[in-house]
C-alpha cells in the first residue's frame, strides 16, 4: 500500500480546470517534486492534498484512509501532512521560535523545554539560529521560507508539502536540483526551449516570407538581432545556396524541413534540416565559400542519411 495514493483527481474553478485528471502513487520516502509555468495548477493539487480546497472529483488516500471523505478527520490529516505555503503565512505577531513552537505546544502537547530545544535545534539547521527572537517582519524572503520550513518540520508530520520551497532563495541552490530532467517536456520547461518550424514545399519559396516568420519567432523568443542574423545566414548558405539547387521537384526531394529551437535559458540555437530524395551531403559536395562562413558561424554541425538527409547545426553558446 502506498503511503498516498492519488486517483483521477479534478479540480475544477468556474474559469478554468487546473486539474484534469491527476493520479500518482507516493511511496514513504519519495521526495517528488511538480514544476511547471505559472498558474498550471501546481498549488492547487497542494490545497486539494491536504484538503484545504476540496477538489471536484477523484479521491486521495493518506496511509489507508480516504481524505477526501466527508467524514474525515481533518485536524489528523493536517497533522500527519505539514504544509509550506507558497506565501509562507508565518504567525506575523510571534517570534521566530514561537512560529516554531506554537503548533507542537499548543495542538500536540509537547512540554514547552523540549519544543524550545527542539525548535532551535531546527532554527539552527536551516541557518536561522541568530533570528529566534527577530519577528517575521524583520526577515528576508528567504529566511523567512526558511523560518516557515522549519515550522512545518517541528510538527514531524509523515508527509511534508512544500509549496515553491526554493522560490526565494538564491539560484545558485537551485540549480542543483534542476540538472538531469528525465522528460523532454520538462527539458524543455527548465531551458526555456523555444520552437519554430517552417517547410519548403517547392523550388520557388516565398523568401520574404520566411525572413517574415523568423522575425516574428524572434520577437517571440527574445533572440537578439545579432542571433537571428546568424541563423538565416547559416540558412541561406545551406539551404539556399547549396540544398536548393539539388531538390527537383517529384524526385522526392520536396518538403525541406527546417526545425528552429532557442533555448532562452543560455541563449543557444539548433537548426534541423531535413529533406528527402537520395543521399546528399552539402557539408562534402557543397560550395566552398558558403560552408566557410556556416563553419564559422555554428559550434558543431553534422550530417546524417537514414531514409532521409539529416543536418543538425548548433549555434550560439
Ligand atoms: N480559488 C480559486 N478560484 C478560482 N480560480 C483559481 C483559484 N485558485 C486558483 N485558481 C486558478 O487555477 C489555476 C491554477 O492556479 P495555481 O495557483 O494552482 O497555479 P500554480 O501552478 O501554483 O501557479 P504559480 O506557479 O504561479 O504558483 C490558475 O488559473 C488560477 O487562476
Ligand atoms: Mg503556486
Amino acid at each position: 500500500m502506498s503511503l498516498i495514493s492519488i486517483e483521477h483527481l479534478r479540480k475544477e474553478y468556474p474559469d478554468v480546470t487546473p486539474l484534469l485528471d491527476v493520479s500518482a502513487e507516493i511511496e514513504e520516502g519519495d521526495v517528488i517534486a511538480v514544476i511547471g509555468p505559472s498558474g498550471t495548477g501546481k498549488s492547487t493539487l497542494l490545497r486539494c492534498l491536504n484538503q484545504l480546497e476540496k477538489p471536484t472529483s477523484g479521491r486521495v488516500v493518506l496511509n489507508g484512509e480516504v481524505i477526501t471523505d466527508p467524514g474525515c478527520d481533518l485536524s489528523s490529516v493536517r497533522r500527519t501532512m505539514g504544509m509550506v505555503f507558497q506565501s509562507f503565512n508565518l504567525f506575523q505577531n510571534l517570534n521566530i521560535i514561537d512560529n516554531v513552537t506554537y503548533v507542537p505546544v499548543h495542538l500536540l502537547k509537547m512540554p514547552k523545554k523540549q519544543a524550545y530545544k527542539e525548535g532551535m535545534q531546527l532554527l539552527a539547521r536551516v541557518g536561522l539560529a541568530g533570528k529566534a527572537e527577530s519577528f517575521p517582519e524583520e526577515l528576508s524572503g528567504g529566511q523567512k521560507q526558511r523560518a516557515a520550513i522549519a515550522r512545518a518540520i517541528a510538527m514531524k508530520p509523515r508527509v511534508l508539502l512544500l509549496d515553491e520551497p526554493t522560490s526565494a532563495l538564491d539560484p545558485t541552490m537551485i540549480r542543483e536540483i534542476f540538472d538531469r530532467p528525465a522528460k523532454e517536456k520538462t527539458r524543455r520547461f527548465i531551458h526555456r526551449l523555444k520552437s519554430m518550424e517552417l517547410e519548403i514545399t517547392g523550388p520557388n519559396p516565398d523568401y520574404p516570407e520566411i525572413l517574415r516568420k523568423m522575425e516574428e519567432f524572434r520577437r517571440e523568443s527574445m533572440i537578439s538581432a545579432d542571433e537571428l542574423r546568424h541563423i538565416i545566414l547559416v540558412f541561406e548558405e545551406l539551404v539556399m545556396q547549396n540544398i536548393m539547387g539539388v531538390l527537383r521537384p517529384g524526385n522526392e526531394g520536396f518538403p525541406l524541413r527546417m526545425k528552429l529551437d532557442y533555448s532562452e535559458a543560455d541563449t543557444s540555437a539548433s537548426m534541423e534540416l531535413t529533406y528527402g530524395g537520395s543521399a546528399y551531403n552539402p557539408l562534402e559536395n557543397g560550395d566552398e565559400i558558403s560552408l566557410t562562413i556556416v563553419r564559422k558561424m555554428v559550434s558543431r554541425i553534422e550530417y546524417e542519411y537514414a531514409g532521409e538527409n539529416r543536418i543538425r547545426a548548433l549555434l550560439g553558446a
